[in-house]
């Protein structure tokens, strides 16, 4: 029985899995009400809050799955990327907990977690296959065979913070990404278009920065809502666009879709229209969860000198 703990940004999680995969419980304590006053995640106040909400939200996490912390068997935990004082909560808890109980610990990279949510789809991919993350922190078209590979990364802002920037720029509340999607649905995206980010080449990069800027020049010559839905329109033909050519480049034949971002509807419409099969991270996985930790989890082992396990802001993934 795998008890897993996430605590990497503005979300406590905790979920158990049993050793068949099989997911008993997943918590997920959100901040964001915290935050909203600050327009973004403030990390002091995140990594409070972790300090508070870690063991209230993992023995929660137990009595939903109906086993007692004697019957945990592994813990796993995210060590990286992501915010260093709130990930050293539940990295510091833990340790603590595995050793009480005298049970291994896993370290977890979150964006490896993100890629694990996929296991926890109807039908998961078979075999290798691309994977299109797009959250807050991080836009990456990653290749999943034995092991997983970084194809293509952000020149500048992740997609989520693109949401994130624009929704403020329109004056919306954070956190963006929704907001913006609900505000994009009333309007025409071809009333004021943007240029589609590296549109005509061949790179495999992500580019943001250009669009918000196009974004913040363009507020107050269009309706918001045809402005939200136009920026919106041009941050998904930017993602698969570049999602086709890394499938072309790839020759896989299977694409997976995870991250906060992947909640965006507009987004799962436009991939399913790539020559791939399209796997979705369920809903309720797509932003921070601790199942997809214990997913991820599953396949991996304990390092003989887990004690020493520290926290890390920067992902080999990123
Ligand atoms: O994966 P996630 O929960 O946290 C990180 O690891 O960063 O992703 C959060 C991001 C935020 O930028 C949020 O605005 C964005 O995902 N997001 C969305 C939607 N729901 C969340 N972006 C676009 N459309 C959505 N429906
Ligand atoms: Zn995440």
């Amino acid at each position: 029985m795998i008890l897993a703990i996430e605590t990497s940004c503005d979300e406590t999680c905790a979920a158990v899995m049993d050793d068949d995969g099989r997911l008993l419980s997943s918590v997920v304590a959100s901040q964001s009400a915290e935050h909203v006053a600050f327009g973004g995640v403030v990390p002091e106040i995140a990594s409070r809050r972790h300090l508070e909400l870690v063991d209230p939200t993992v023995r929660a996490a137990l009595a939903e799955a109906g086993i007692g912390f004697g019957d945990v068997t592994r813990v796993a935990v995210t060590a990286g990327p992501g915010l260093i004082g709130a990930l050293l909560v539940g990295v510091g808890y833990a340790k603590g907990l595995a050793a009480a109980l005298g049970v291994p610990l896993i370290p977890v990279d979150h964006l490896a977690g993100h890629v694990a949510s996929l296991q926890l789809a109807d039908h998961p991919p078979v075999g290798a296959h691309l994977v299109l993350l797009a959250s807050g922190g991080h836009t990456l078209l990653l290749d999943v065979d034995n092991g997983v590979t970084t194809l293509a990364r952000s020149l500048d802002d992740a997609a989520g913070e693109a949401f994130d920037k624009g929704a403020r720029l329109l004056g919306l509340g954070y956190p963006g990404g929704p907001a913006l999607a609900a505000l994009a649905a009333d309007g025409d995206p071809d009333a004021r278009p943007f240029t589609t980010p590296l549109a005509g080449r061949d790179d495999l990069a992500f580019s943001f920065s250009g669009l918000k800027t196009a974004l913040a020049t363009a507020v107050g010559t269009a309706e918001p809502a045809d402005l939200a839905a136009a920026y919106q329109e041009a941050i998904v033909r930017h993602l698969a666009d570049r999602a086709r050519l890394g499938l072309a480049a790839t020759g896989r034949t299977t694409l997976g879709l995870v991250g906060g971002v992947a909640a965006n509807e507009r987004l799962r419409a436009a991939l399913a229209d790539l020559p791939a099969e399209l796997v979705l991270a369920p809903l309720a996985y797509c932003g921070d969860n601790a199942a997809m930790i214990a997913a991820a989890a599953r396949t991996a082992s304990a390092p003989d000198d887990w004690l020493a396990l520290d926290a890390y802001a920067r992902s080999p993934l990123g």
